[in-house]
């Protein structure tokens, strides 16, 4: 067992008086397909090390019982009589459960402790990454088989019917079918993955801004509101169009007139995003990170100047970046307004450019970034043995 999940393990003995297993889901960096997840579209994530573990053992009663390390509070769920959401950290851990006996399952009661290194509130995936674990954990305490995709979509459930946020399914996606050493193609619609190597030469650098704007889940909302409304205007004009996936970039131009303005900038940056994404896998699959970079560059733009998602903190980081030696392509990863970027370097550039990053920001802005690496890690399981 990894340190860190033999940690976890003792707790919960002190805690509990008893032994318990421990589930582990990861976080993600997306390499590129932003907001598209939501529109039918691509997504190219790849799962991280830093990772969520749920060490859980099954109670007599139907209680869910959950401490948190990283919190150190305590929280309890009755199932036989759930309340609502508590606008905190175990509405992710309680929506799952709730959502599980939604779907027809029989949960036991369980105590649970969590614990997770993923930057909290960075775009890295820290609740979908407690969602998972969480299923993972619940469903092994009750005896109950773990499907990584059925997961992955109750996971989403309890964060749009439970939490309130209306997300894709990337970020579960991700966290429960991640695949080591590899970024995966998701096909959002038919819900089909293929995993895309990233070959040891190349390294996904992510540089943490350390900043998170306020209105991020009104914004993100919004945005989802936006691209509803480009469908539902270009309906009468292309047939039966079910989400922004069924719109080729021609299309939106040739009816361009039809939307207001701000509308029809939305969609431009979903329907190009959806190519990017397409010649993203094809690049890295051609052995060409350039193409890849390139790509990378332009959806940054794309968010910045159409879809409105980034702010200065992150235009400067990935503007750092993408001018500096060794590095093929730099964009913001994640919901927006904040968090991360990601960055695709030649492993030999990998020290100088995370110098770079940390000291032109910290001269631009007066704030400190974390910048790492990321290896590409598993989906979700036990944590190694
Ligand atoms: C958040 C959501 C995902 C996805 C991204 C943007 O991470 O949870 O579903 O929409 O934003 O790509």
């Amino acid at each position: 067992m990894s340190a860190f999940a033999r940690d976890v393990a003792q707790e919960f003995g002190f805690r509990f008086g008893r032994e318990a297993r421990v589930s582990r889901a990861p976080g993600r960096v997306n390499v590129i397909g932003e907001h598209t997840d939501y529109n039918d579209g691509f997504v190219m994530p790849a799962a991280l090390e830093f990772a969520t573990l749920v060490a859980a053992a099954p109670r007599e009663d139907r209680r869910l019982r959950v401490y948190s390390m990283t919190m150190d509070e305590t929280r309890e769920l009755d199932l036989a009589a759930p309340e609502g959401p508590t606008h905190e950290w175990a509405d992710y851990v309680f929506g799952v459960a709730v959502m599980l006996e939604k779907s027809g399952l029989r949960l036991k009661g369980a105590d649970l402790v969590v614990w997770t290194d993923i930057p909290l509130g960075a775009g890295l995936s820290s609740s979908a990454a407690l969602e998972v674990a969480s299923a993972h954990a619940l469903l092994a305490a009750s005896g109950l088989p773990f499907e990584p995709l059925a997961a992955a979509k109750i996971g989403q459930k309890a964060e749009n019917a439970y939490v309130g946020m209306r997300c894709g399914i990337m970020d579960q996606y991700a966290s429960a079918c991640g695949v080591q050493d590899h970024a995966i193609l998701i096909d959002c619609r038919s819900l089909e993955s293929r995993p895309v190597p990233i070959p040891p030469d190349l390294k996904l650098v992510i540089a943490n801004s350390n900043v998170k704007h306020q209105h991020a889940g009104g914004e993100y909302n919004a945005r989802r509101e936006a691209c509803e409304e480009g469908v539902r205007l270009l309906a009468p004009f292309l047939g039966p169009i079910k989400a922004l996936r069924d719109v080729a970039p021609n299309d939106l131009e040739r009816y361009k007139a039809k939307l207001p303005d701000l509308v029809y900038r939305r969609c431009r940056h979903i329907v190009t995003e959806n190519a990017r994404v397409l010649e993203a896998e094809r690049a890295l699959n051609a052995g060409d990170p350039v193409a890849c970079g390139r790509a990378m560059n332009a959806s940054h733009d794309s968010m910045r100047d159409d879809f409105e998602i980034t702010c200065k903190e992150i235009d400067i980081l990935a503007g750092l970046a993408q001018a500096t030696k060794g590095v093929f392509g730099s964009r913001m990863t994640g919901g927006g307004f904040g968090g991360c970027t990601v960055s695709l370097v030649e492993a030999g550039a990998v020290e100088a450019v995370t110098q770079t990053l940390i000291e032109g920001y910290r001269i631009a802005t007066g704030l400190d970034a974390d910048v790492f690496v990321c290896s590409p890690s598993e989906g979700a399981g036990f944590a190694a043995a």
